[in-house]
């Protein structure tokens, strides 16, 4: 029998550091990375381009099944995200993409819709892959599963300094109120809920650096007997 590509994923909520974590780990074994919230991300994004109602699901899963999406990784820089050929990077990351896309994923039938799209990232060496239902509903058979959380009150100060350094000034308040708000959405959802898989390892990263985190799981790796692939 041929040995299914591994895979190592790396769940929860937002501002936990399970972004920046998967990108160290994919960087350090030389693997491919796979950001699943940029592709509901780049969903919500179309969705306010195509001036598209929220609630016609039917205009949403056609929008999904023919998404035109590229990622581009090259190794230990961050992955560039073309939605119709332009990079949206930036645009990506607003709240309010954030908020729509929160609101798109908790639809089963855009979820399915983005299913195999995600399914297809699994290539040889491994992958390394970050979302909310990574290990629990899209790669259940990983052979790391971790899971980030972190309080909201750090979460929230995460994102503000986030966002001061981009030049932005918001209410420290107003990100809690959003961030509590988004994590009810995610984790009260029918499908897919936010919920550490039962065989998950379990990180709390509120008083961690996140070098802490990443040699923690290097560890964890490490004693797995997973090996960083030389030849790229
Ligand atoms: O991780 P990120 O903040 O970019 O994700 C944006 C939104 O996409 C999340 O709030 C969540 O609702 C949704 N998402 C999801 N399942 C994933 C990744 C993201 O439902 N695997």
């Amino acid at each position: 029998m041929i040995a299914a590509i591994p895979v190592i994923t790396v769940d929860g909520p937002s501002g936990v550091g399970k972004g920046t974590t998967a990108s160290l780990l994919s960087n350090h074994l030389g693997w491919h990375l796979l950001d699943s919230g940029a592709i509901y991300r780049s969903l919500a994004l179309k969705v306010l381009k195509t001036d598209s109602e929220i609630s016609d699901v039917i205009k949403l899963v056609e929008l999904a099944e023919r998404l035109d999406l590229n990622f581009k990784s090259v190794i230990g820089e961050p992955t560039l995200v073309y939605l119709d050929g332009e990079c949206v990077n930036q645009e990506l990351r607003t709240e309010s993409c954030g908020s729509i896309a929160s609101i798109i994923a908790s639809i089963p039938e855009v979820r399915a819709a983005l299913l195999q799209r995600q399914i297809q990232f699994r290539q040889a060496p491994g992958l390394v892959a970050d979302g909310r239902d990574m290990g629990t509903v899209v790669f259940t058979d990983a052979q790391i599963k971790f899971y980030l959380t972190a309080s909201p009150q750090e979460r929230a100060k995460r994102r503000h300094k986030q966002l001061k350094n981009k030049g932005i000034d918001a209410n420290i308040r107003a990100l809690e109120k959003e961030i509590g708000a988004r994590d009810a959405r995610d984790s009260n959802r029918k499908v897919s809920p936010l919920v550490p898989a039962d065989d998950a390892i379990i990180i709390d990263t509120s008083d961690l650096s996140i070098d802490e985190v990443f040699r923690f799981c290097i560890d964890i790796i490490g004693k797995a007997g997973i090996k960083a692939n030389l030849n790229r």
